[in-house]
């Protein structure tokens, strides 16, 4: 009841009268964190410093879905194309991530979240995997939201590694290939266990996927905005719900 007339009375400071249903708050949010390198354009500042911005929209974001009850919150923050970029960048994210979980762990973990990565975190920096693996060790038993940093993830990549893994299963007798349906792909994914995203949030104006939870995506509502992630704040999260629930879901049926 606290959470619902705070939401309220904030959007009204925004100029718009939203009302979010604190009984159906979606399970799990995944998001594309893009625009931070516009932003740091339309500021004249370097590229990196708009990922730094990013960090600080992450901070204020997981407190809020935190605070919501949402169960998964899925953050696309180092794709599988990402390496293209040029070396400064590339090692400016990865000591932005040692540094977020260094400086966030005290109080995430105070916050009951689980620190989990998806992704082939296996060619990232000895020191990320390290702080990953601390991270997800030492929350692992947790049970409020789980945070899902991608890293060195893609949707084909992520399919292409299950496939490897359910052929192995096959050699070593672990499954039968009769037997193989839709639950034996998603219980080789990295999202193993988790319900399928309920929204995949995209802010900077762009309208695709790229190449982010392909599989899991099959009934995802997509939201667009043209703010730019650094620039993404509790009162969008809240219109992304509002506009999900106000939406018709028919997995393919009729109503
Ligand atoms: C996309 O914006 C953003 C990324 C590729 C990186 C996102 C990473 C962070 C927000 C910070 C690091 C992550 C953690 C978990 C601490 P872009 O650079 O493609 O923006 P542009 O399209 O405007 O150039």
């Amino acid at each position: 009841m606290l959470n619902f007339f705070r939401l309220k009375k904030e959007n009204k400071a925004a100029g718009e009268d939203i009302h979010i249903d604190l009984d159906n708050i979606p399970q799990h949010i995944a998001i594309i964190m893009d625009g931070n390198g516009r932003w740091a354009k339309e500021r004249m500042l370097p590229r990196t410093m708009g990922h730094k911005a990013g960090v600080e929209a992450i901070r204020g974001i997981v407190k809020e879905c935190s605070s919501l009850g949402i169960k998964y919150l899925t953050l696309y923050a180092f794709s599988t194309e990402n390496w293209k970029r040029s070396n400064e960048e590339v090692s400016a994210l990865m000591n932005l991530l040692v540094q977020y979980l260094r400086n966030e762990f005290k109080e995430l973990n105070e916050n009951n979240v689980i620190i989990n990565h998806i992704g082939d975190i296996s060619k990232l920096p000895q020191v990320c995997q390290q702080e990953l693996k601390n991270a997800y060790e030492n929350t692992k038993n947790n049970t409020g939201l789980t945070l899902n940093l991608a890293l060195n993830y893609g949707g084909r990549d992520e399919i292409l590694r299950a496939v490897k893994n359910i052929y192995e299963d096959i050699k070593d007798g672990k499954i039968r290939e009769e037997n193989i349906d839709e639950n034996t792909i998603a219980s080789h994914l990295d999202t193993k266990g988790m319900p399928d995203p309920d929204i995949i949030i995209r802010p900077s104006g762009e309208q695709r996927l790229s190449n982010f939870l392909l599989w899991q995506c099959a009934y995802s509502e997509f939201w667009y905005s043209n703010i730019k992630w650094p620039d993404f704040k509790k009162e969008h999260l809240h219109k992304a719900i509002y506009d999900f629930q106000n939406r018709d879901r028919r997995f393919g049926g009729v109503k």
